[in-house]
């Protein structure tokens, strides 16, 4: 029988949104029929790249500048949201309200209210929100999640992660080219984009099953580097060159977990510096370190030689390859972050299907997001411990089981992936 094809939507048609809605259609089954961004020209942009896109089959693509008067209008399974931070919340809420399922873009919150509404509008409605975390799905991360689960690292004690990417540029730039970082980073100070290791270092942890974030504390430190760029490419006459920012150039977080692990996250976008998520997993038996992006070191007992000199984790890491990545790579990688954001649109469009959890829920999303108001008022305090909400209300302890499945982050559902066994015997 042929499969109903699932409609989802696209709320933000910039950068990111037009990118992963191309790559959202090449996802089996997948159609789209309604666009929407307050910019109208990023819209009918949308709407070009739905219409030209090799697996459009001819349906009406309706454009709108209002997401409220698409969800009512459209029969939407699901929805895509890519609007700037502050947004993500009220788009996802007024989507479940009106019966679709909700995949929004990766940021924090800028409340304790924002979190708690995620929760208990899903909850009421029966609608998933999911935080699109991609790098959940990286190559290795996947690896590493294998490796944990196979005990490989001992207990986990301590685990790194940051989002250290020079966006000055981006974020200046911010009102000529309608970007949505600027004001966050006039008036805000703290841990402003989370997720991207976080999600991955959650997911290692067991957060919200079995463990969770208790307390957290935040330093930032001063921001210099925003103004220099400013004087030395746009000059001493750009109105912001004296703007004293708010957001510190180096924010640092540090995490305590109910099961006695320490994260810590570092965000880093204001100074010059190449692109790394800084990984970093350490356990009784062994640690795995990401010196630069792609520069992955491990040393670990009775796997590497010796646990006082690093091993390339680059030249053994298919010994330790996710299955979901080995049919990734079997069938073929696809453009988009090195794969990663292909899987975790597979991942959405499948829980849309199933209309059934998503492998991040509406818990993980609320806790991840929950960092950065956490962050932003323990900098406020000068590094104050402040506590992480229980957004599960105490079902963390013991909870109900997880949905098994390839895309599972809550285990390694090897039997899932039978059709890769057999071809490998
Ligand atoms: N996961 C990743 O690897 C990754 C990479 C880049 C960006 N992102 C995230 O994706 C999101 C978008 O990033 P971007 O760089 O495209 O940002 P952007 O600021 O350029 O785009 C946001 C878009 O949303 C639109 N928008 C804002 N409010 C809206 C509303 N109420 N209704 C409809 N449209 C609205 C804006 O007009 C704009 O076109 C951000 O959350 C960002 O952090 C994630």
């Amino acid at each position: 029988m042929e499969k109903k094809p699932i409609n989802i939507g696209i709320v933000g048609v910039s950068g990111r949104g037009s990118g992963m809605l191309e790559l959202m259609l090449d996802v089996e089954d997948v159609i789209c029929t309604a666009v929407c961004d307050i910019v109208p020209a990023r819209a009918e942009n949308g709407k070009r790249i739905v219409e030209n896109h090799p697996n459009y089959t001819g349906y009406p693509v309706t454009v709108y500048t209002d997401y409220k008067e698409m969800f009512r209008k459209e029969k939407l399974d699901g929805v895509y949201i890519a609007t700037t931070w502050i947004t993500h919340s009220a788009v996802a809420v007024d989507a479940m309200k009106n019966g679709i399922h909700a995949g929004i873009e990766v940021g924090g919150a800028a409340s304790e209210g924002e979190c708690r509404q995620l929760v208990s509008v899903s909850e009421e409605t029966g609608k998933f929100c999911m935080l699109m975390e991609n790098c959940c799905y990286d190559r290795k991360e996947m690896a590493l999640y294998k490796m944990v689960k196979e005990g490989l690292f001992g207990e986990i004690v301590h685990c790194e992660g940051g989002y250290r990417h020079d966006l000055r540029d981006e974020i200046v730039l911010g009102r000529e080219n309608i970007h949505g970082r600027l004001y966050n980073f006039m008036r805000r100070d703290g841990e402003l984009y989370p997720t991207h290791q976080l999600g991955p270092i959650c997911k290692l942890l067991d957060i919200n099953r079995g463990n969770r974030m208790l307390t957290l504390v935040s330093v930032s430190s001063k921001a210099r580097g925003l103004n220099e760029w400013i004087k030395n490419n746009r000059g001493e006459d750009y109105d912001l060159y004296r703007y004293p920012f708010n957001e510190g150039d180096v924010v640092t977080t540090v995490i305590k977990c109910a099961n006695g692990e320490t994260i810590t996250l570092t965000h880093d976008c204001c100074l010059p510096r190449p692109y790394s998520r800084d990984y970093n997993v350490q356990g009784t038996k062994g640690i795995f370190r990401e010196a630069t992006e792609g520069e992955l070191r491990f040393a670990i007992e009775g796997v590497t030689e010796s646990t006082h000199a690093w091993e390339d984790f680059n030249a053994r890491i298919e010994e330790f390859e996710h299955p979901l990545w080995d049919e990734y790579r079997n069938a073929g990688v696809k453009k988009g972050h090195g794969g990663m954001d292909f899987l975790v649109l597979s991942a959405f469009a499948e829980a849309v299907r199933l209309d059934a959890e998503p492998p991040i829920d509406v818990y993980d999303t609320a806790a991840m997001m929950a960092i950065t108001y956490l962050s932003e008022q323990s900098a406020s305090m000068g590094g104050m411990p402040v506590p992480v909400p229980d957004f599960t209300d105490g079902r963390w302890i013991d909870r109900e089981p997880y949905r098994r499945g390839k895309y599972c982050l809550n285990e390694v559902c090897t039997d899932c992936f039978s059709d890769l066994k057999e071809a490998k015997e």
